[in-house]
């Protein structure tokens, strides 16, 4: 069920907390007196405000009411998060990615009964960027598309998320329904239909994603480079503030950020 009223501030559980995502959602967090950090899930115990209760993973069921989880965490560890914000009827604002095609359909399901966003990137520059490509491989439908991924060298699945979001939104741009492909071991030329993934990873990028269209003597690249991870967590703290309250549904990041 969802929660009655809203409460000020809004209450959080940020799982994953001492990851380096969780750490800069809490980081970013007094700067949104709205919003206030009422539990954390972490078996890393970071440094947290001595208010903020923090529990493991198996023991979430134990801490207190929260109206929103924020989650930067593994894909192994998101079936359990998305259970308990089902049983709360709390809202969940969710980074992870290599989420499986079955964890997206239960998410699909989940949000019959929980207001959730999940969002690749959830920097405003990456939600712009994702528009802009729509729009551009719609007035070049015939260019193809390619793109490239840089992270830091602790990143674990490949492509980015945000690389197969961006990908989705050059198909759904040019409506011929092409699909994203790895081209490595592939020994024949790129198909028409197919948008080219290739991703790098070294050093501490904390990411960088670069769309290329190319046609006839001619090319247009457009590129994001992160220079901070805090943009991502001001998106998701945007996110959850926009978020708590809301009716059961599933949200895109680029119209709560937009909705003023
Ligand atoms: N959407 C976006 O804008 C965006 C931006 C950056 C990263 N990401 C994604 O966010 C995720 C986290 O990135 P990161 O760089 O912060 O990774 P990270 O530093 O490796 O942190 C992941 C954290 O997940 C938690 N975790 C691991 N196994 C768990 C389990 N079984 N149960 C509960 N928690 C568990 C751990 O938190 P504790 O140490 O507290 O136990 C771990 O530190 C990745 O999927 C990444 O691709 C998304």
């Amino acid at each position: 069920m969802q929660p009655a009223t809203l409460h000020d501030p809004i209450r959080l559980l940020i799982y994953g907390a001492g990851g380096r995502m969780g750490r800069a959602v809490i980081d970013l967090l007094p700067q949104f007196p709205g919003l206030r950090a009422e539990a954390a899930v972490s078996s890393s115990h970071p440094d947290l405000p001595s208010d903020v209760a923090v529990f493991s993973a198996d023991q979430m069921a134990a801490a207190p009411p929260f109206d929103v989880a924020i989650d930067f965490s593994l894909h192994s560890a998101f079936d359990l998060l998305l259970a308990e914000c089902l049983r709360r009827g709390a809202a969940l604002v969710s980074g992870t990615t290599g989420l499986s095609l079955a964890q997206k359909a239960a998410m699909d399901a989940a949000s019959g009964r929980i207001a959730l966003l999940w969002s690749s990137n959830f920097s405003p520059g990456v939600a712009v960027l994702s528009r802009l490509v729509e729009v551009a491989a719609a007035a070049l439908p015939d260019w193809d598309c390619e793109i490239l991924d840089l992270h830091h060298r602790n990143k674990r699945d490949a492509p980015s998320g945000t690389a197969i979001s961006l990908a989705e939104a050059a198909a759904r741009g040019r409506g011929d329904g092409a699909r994203w492909v790895s081209r490595h071991g592939v020994e024949s030329a790129r198909g028409a239909d197919e948008i080219g993934i290739a991703s790098l990873r070294g050093g501490d990028v904390i990411g960088e994603h670069s769309v290329v269209l190319l046609g006839p003597h001619e090319r247009i690249e457009l590129s994001h480079r992160a220079h901070d991870r805090s943009v991502f967590a001001y998106g998701a703290l945007v996110a959850a503030q926009r978020l708590a309250g809301r009716p059961p549904g599933q949200y895109r990041l680029g119209d709560l950020l937009m909705s003023g």
